[in-house]
């Protein structure tokens, strides 16, 4: 089993992508309000004039809901939607595979977009802009290019890293939207849908306190509502209350505003060994032994956003606010 509740990956404990709780229509889709409404307009002008979407690129950290949105999208458009990841497309022949599989107004759903090898962008980009493929064909001095026309497609590309992509690859996106972290009411509306979903109460103080020890993320909201739902199962009792969820958040080492040990170890290594900082990022994960991608994708970006960090160009640095919440006295 994997130990860390913030675990960002879309497998479910039980080995299976978790389907049921996730949002199939717009409407359904809570938060991301700039984002929902600017799709939404972008779905309904395509349908009426009977024309493709553009292609759209989201971005942001992970389990801010860029799968669901894609699913989305293609469900709104009612279409196929054809799904790849960046590091499995290894061959040209790989995404021509695919690209040959689209049929008319299809979504092509591209998840980890800026893992894709270079050579393999370039064979997009005509894909993308003009509808069509061109590939080289036979072998070693006996080869010719052939072109193939392609119907109209969605190309809908996920990304943790807007800043991997290349230039040419982005400006090639008609629709470029960032999602954000997600109030604690909007989480708070999140846990209640899936408290129905997954026909089991929570009251309304206790989904609030969970909301808000999520760190902004749909994905470790829902993955805690079911550890919670757990602990309430064994205690016999029919509703979540509050003593649940503060009983099994403690359990789970997740702190009183969503921090887990990991992010305690970071801040705590960042203080403890290099005084508080600018320290380089790659020190930090040496220190805790983390990946330097999984503390800028993972991590960071939430530290940063509730100020506990700061990025400056000497490095990291924990501020005043990391000590309060560390209880550690803070020395300037
Ligand atoms: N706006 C949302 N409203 C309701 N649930 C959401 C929303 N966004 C994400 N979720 C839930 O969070 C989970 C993770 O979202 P996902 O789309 O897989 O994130 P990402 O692809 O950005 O990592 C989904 O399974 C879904 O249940
Ligand atoms: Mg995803």
């Amino acid at each position: 089993m994997d130990e860390r509740i913030v675990t960002t990956r879309e497998i479910d404990d039980d080995g299976i992508l978790d389907n049921s709780i996730r949002p199939e229509t717009i409407d359904e889709y809570i938060g991301q309000k700039d984002v929902k409404e600017n799709i939404k307009v972008f779905v309904e002008a395509a349908k009426k004039r009977n024309e493709s979407l553009d292609h759209v690129l989201l971005y942001g950290p992970p389990g801010l809901g860029k799968t669901t949105l894609a699913y989305i999208i293609a469900n709104e458009l009612g279409t196929n939607i054809k799904t790849a990841s960046g590091p499995s497309i290894e061959k040209s022949g790989d995404l021509a595979a695919i690209l040959s599989t689209l049929e008319k107004g299809d979504v092509l759903f591209i998840d980890e977009i800026h893992r894709m090898p270079r050579y393999i962008e370039e064979i997009l980009y005509p894909a993308m802009e003009d509808f069509t493929l061109d590939i080289i064909i036979g072998s070693e001095g006996n080869t010719r290019n052939i072109k193939i026309d392609l119907p109209p497609f969605t190309l809908v590309g996920a990304t943790t890293r807007a800043g991997d992509l290349s230039a040419p690859l982005r400006d090639r996106f008609g629709i470029i939207s960032k999602l954000q972290y997600y109030t604690v009411e909007e989480l708070t509306e999140i846990i209640k849908r899936t408290s129905r979903v997954l026909d089991i109460e929570i009251e309304d103080n206790a989904a609030v306190e969970l909301a808000s020890r999520s760190r902004g993320t749909p994905r470790i909201a829902n993955r805690l509502f079911k550890r919670v739902r757990d602990f309430a199962i064994v205690e016999d009792k029919k509703c979540i209350d509050k003593e649940v969820v503060d009983k099994a958040l403690s359990r789970l080492k997740v702190d009183e505003i969503g921090l887990d040990e990991t992010d305690h170890e970071l801040l705590l290594a960042i203080i403890n060994k290099f005084n508080g900082g600018p320290v380089g990022v790659e020190a930090v994960a040496s220190a805790i032994g983390e990946e330097v991608t999984t503390i800028e994708d993972v991590y960071e970006p939430y530290l940063l956003q509730t100020g506990l960090l700061k990025r400056t160009t000497r490095g990291r640095v924990a501020t005043e606010k990391a000590y309060e919440v560390l209880k550690i006295e803070y020395k300037k």
